[in-house]
């Protein structure tokens, strides 16, 4: 067996920013890694080329009767901007106090790693094991898997003849208590430009005469939700489904209190749709966020302009049957709508995928026709979280999206189990990101047991 914590570190050296184009190196640093520790582990690696960055396809092939799991991970990793807020050096991981400090420690490296190390000891110990894995890493995650859906259109008889996926790329609230992700949320992102004037005026000779682009996108923005924090827009909610008692009692099991969230985050008050908890609404509900805004002078002093433009971008967290498309459209439509006359706007569609809910086996409302292999995958994982963590894994919606997810049920009609194998403090998309290596180390365990269930049958 290799030695985790090197073989991470060394995974974690790679700069793989999918987002930014000067971190190409990184990207295929990060897949020659890869490949290489597949090689070692005796599986065969293909890499396949997309538009953008390549996908890890690893394989270990066997009697077509075996079950087969694919194995989901994804090497790119978020920027590390603002590089200046970091202790140590974001490419460079350290390890202190029990964790790994680095991008992509947590998201989703070190996650990934309990997968890939519990193969290699499960083949080690049993090179006999009946079972076929195909792991399927890809480096277009974090910039919403534009060639994953080709990707899978291509390889669908291959693919969806495996019985499940299997992946760690989600949160759990504590290293005591483990989260089995049954839920995703889905995502509907789009850049908003507001113009005026042709160019920037002086505020003095024209202001007060021509509609200003800031004011005139502040209130738009402002006015698509209300004072309860409910989206304006018709139709937005529509195919928001309803939450299953089971699901309250899983949330309420979880016992999370407002006040700590508030510390956590530094805050006196929260915002949450009236009529819903907070915990609520981040799993059961969609948003519309605005991610950034901009317009005008942002630089020391003062500078007394209508400026020629605004741009905001905004991003829609999606569940139930809101279908990404159309609740973008819905959105766009909103804005074109109230854009005052004098304004040119401009609405740019980017990335989106669907929610995702798969409904475990022993809940009131699980598929009767679940295939027997999930199902087994699901007790499995509910056994070896059991016996790993003491306590028995909660099984929650999830309110961050990888659209990924619904694509492989909506094509391949395979669902997913997912391990919370990240936890609050790791600063997943800040600075500092870290692994705890106990929770990877027992995480490795989970994954084998997993694994062994499935093979045994
Ligand atoms: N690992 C995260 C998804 C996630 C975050 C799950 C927090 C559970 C809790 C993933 O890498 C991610 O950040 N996804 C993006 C998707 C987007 C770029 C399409 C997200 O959720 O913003
Ligand atoms: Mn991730």
């Amino acid at each position: 067996m290799f030695d985790l914590i090197e073989k991470l570190k060394e995974h974690l050296r790679h700069a793989s920013v999918s987002t930014d184009s000067s971190f190409k190196q990184g990207m295929a640093g990060s897949r020659t890694f890869l490949s290489d520790l597949f090689s070692e582990m005796g599986l065969s690696v293909e890499i396949v080329d997309t538009d953008l960055h390549p996908i890890v396809l690893a394989k270990r092939g066997g009697d077509p009767k075996w079950p087969h799991v694919i194995i989901y991970g994804h090497y790119d990793v978020q920027p590390a901007d603002p590089v200046e807020l970091w202790k140590t050096e974001p490419f460079s991981p350290i390890e202190k106090d029990g964790r790994i400090y680095a991008r992509g420690a947590a998201d989703n490296k070190g996650p990934q790693m309990a997968h890939i190390a519990a193969v290699a000891e499960l083949l080690e110990e049993n090179p006999e094991l009946p079972l076929r894995i195909t792991f399927l890493i890809e480096g277009e995650e974090e910039i919403g898997s534009p060639s994953l859906l080709p990707f899978l259109e291509n390889r669908r008889e291959e693919l969806s003849e495996a019985d499940l996926v299997l992946l760690s790329d989600t949160l759990s609230p504590s290293a005591e208590q483990l989260v089995v992700t049954v839920g995703l949320r889905g995502i509907v992102v789009m850049d908003v430009e507001f113009e005026g004037p042709n160019s920037d005026l002086h505020s003095g000779l024209h202001g007060g005469a021509v509609y200003n682009p800031v004011q005139a996108l502040c209130e738009v923005c402002a006015s698509l939700h209300d004072e309860g924090n409910r989206v304006t827009i018709p139709g937005f909610y529509d195919g928001v489904t309803e939450v299953e008692d089971w699901e309250r009692e899983e949330l309420e099991r979880l016992g999370s209190s407002e006040s700590e969230y508030k510390r956590f985050l530094g805050l006196d008050s929260l915002h949450s749709l009236d009529g819903y908890t907070p915990f609520e609404a981040i799993r059961y509900l969609p948003t519309l966020e605005f991610n950034g805004i901009g317009g005008g002078y942002q630089g020391e002093g003062s500078k007394t302009i209508v400026p020629a433009k605004a741009m905001t971008k905004i991003s829609c967290r999606l569940v139930g049957s809101q279908d990404p498309e159309h609740v973008g459209e819905l959105v766009k439509q909103a804005i074109l709508d109230r854009t005052p006359e004098g304004i040119k706007v401009r609405v740019e569609m980017g990335h989106k995928g669907a929610p995702y809910l798969v409904v475990p086996p022993g809940k009131p409302n699980s598929p009767g026709d679940m295939p027997a292999r999930l199902k087994q995958a699901f007790e499995a994982t509910e056994k070896a979280i059991s016996s790993e963590f003491d306590k028995p894994p909660l099984f929650l919606r999830e309110g961050g999206s990888i659209p990924i997810i619904a694509d492989i049920k909506n094509v391949l009609a395979l669902d997913s189990v997912m391990i919370g194998l990240f936890l609050p403090e790791d600063n997943l998309h800040a600075p500092n990101e870290s692994m705890n290596l106990e929770v990877l180390k027992k995480g490795i365990r989970v994954s084998k047991k997993v694994l062994e269930a499935i093979a045994g049958g």
